[in-house]
């Protein structure tokens, strides 16, 4: 069995960079690029969602100089989406809170969006200003004011309920979460979602990740029980 939605979280960009004594910039750059070859081969291999953590709610409190390189970055490789868009199947959109962003980058999301949204091949979803807490506190707000307004009965609320309120709402769990960079922890990532997928880590650091690699784990995968809390 393959996995329907394949989430990874891409780090180790900066120590990419260091270990070739190049500025972080060289490695985003290196890692967007990644992104790119790898999703091609992601929807050859049949995988129908792919979550990519692009980044975090947590990742403005770095150097103002590499946010302002990798929000850059964003709006060049949002481009060549839009551009690539006319020949290739993938659909694109995006979860997290897109209000902090650029009016500009913003714009791009949403054009990606909208020109992708018919198309039936590989559906990307990529976490840009994403924190899985932040998308819950959102998605309470939201319940919330629902229920203020005398339209929904608290006691209706359940997962299914909470669910169709988070940015995710249309898209299936993921199956498999994959990190690289060897770190052994979530980051913030997905944290409702991920309740019962597969992990899979590598030291390998994300611009090094590659279609081999990308076996090994669904090599893995392929051999985990997944017993949901139950008894088989
Ligand atoms: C992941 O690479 C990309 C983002 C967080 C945007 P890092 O920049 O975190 O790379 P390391 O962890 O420092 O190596
Ligand atoms: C997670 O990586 C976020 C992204 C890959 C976008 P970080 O490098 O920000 O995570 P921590 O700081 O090591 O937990
Ligand atoms: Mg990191």
């Amino acid at each position: 069995m393959i996995p329907r939605h394949l989430a990874i979280i891409m780090d180790g960009n900066g120590r990419w960079a260091k270990k070739r004594f190049m500025p972080h910039s060289v490695g985003h750059r290196a890692g967007a690029q990644a992104l790119r070859k790898l999703s091609e081969e992601i929807e050859k291999i049949g995988i129908k969602y792919l979550t990519v953590y692009a980044f975090s709610t947590e990742n403005w409190s770095r150097p103002e100089a590499e946010v302002r390189e990798l929000m850059g970055l964003m709006r060049e490789y949002f481009q060549q989406y839009i551009d690539d868009s006319k020949k290739n199947n993938m659909r694109m959109s995006f979860i997290g809170d897109h209000s902090r962003l650029d009016p500009d980058l913003q714009q791009k999301l949403g054009i990606l969006e909208d020109i992708t949204k018919d198309k039936t091949g590989l559906h990307v979803v990529l976490a840009v200003n994403y924190g899985g807490r932040d998308e819950i506190v959102r998605a309470t707000r939201k319940l919330a004011k629902e229920a203020a307004q005398g339209r929904l009965d608290p006691e209706k609320i359940d997962e299914d309920v909470l669910s169709k309120m988070l940015d995710t709402s249309t898209l299936p769990d993921p199956d498999l979460i994959i990190r690289t960079g060897g770190d052994l922890r979530l980051s913030n990532f997905l944290l409702w979602q991920l309740a019962y997928a597969e992990m899979y880590v590598t030291e390998t650091l994300w611009p090094d990740f590659t279609v081999k690699e990308l076996e090994k784990a669904l090599y893995s995968f392929q051999g985990r029980d997944r017993r949901f809390g139950g008894r088989p």
